[in-house]
């Protein structure tokens, strides 16, 4: 009777935590839109002035692209870190800002620089042709 009981218990509780399993666990990137961008034409060079950025989709998830105030152009996979939101660029203060909770990173190197951002922003590769700012992955 005991073990009856004991096996019982254990399938309901395999059938109650599953699907809080599937929630929680990560989940693999499939996405056919995020494995098949490439690149992104993301506007004109003239569109984009020094000590500013661009929000933009690269495919399946959000990306910045970024004019800094030396001429660099520089551009990241746009989700923070440490909990997912999407960062924007802040020419006030020059850097990438997450308004979650206050993260910010080096918006010329992706780098964790204050707040709970626990590592770098996943860079993507900037190129200019005919005066148009093409990003592709790194
Ligand atoms: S999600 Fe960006 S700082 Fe928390």
């Amino acid at each position: 009777m005991r073990t009856a009981l004991g096996t019982v218990a254990v399938l309901w509780g395999g059938v109650a935590l599953y699907p809080i399993y599937r929630y929680l666990a990560p989940r693999p990137d499939t996405s056919d839109d995020e494995t098949q961008v490439t690149s992104v034409e993301v506007c004109k060079l003239s569109e984009l002035p020094k000590n500013s950025g661009k929000n933009f989709r690269f495919g399946s998830f959000p990306a910045l692209l970024i004019h800094t105030e030396d001429d660099g152009l520089h551009a990241f996979k746009a989700v923070c870190t440490h909990l997912g939101c999407t960062v924007q660029y802040r020419g006030d203060i020059q850097r990438i800002f997450c308004a979650c909770h206050g993260g910010q990173y080096d918006p010329t190197t992706g780098k964790n620089i204050a707040g709970p951002p626990p590592k770098p922003l996943d860079s993507l590769k900037v190129a200019v042709v005919n005066d148009q700012v093409v990003v592709s992955r790194a």
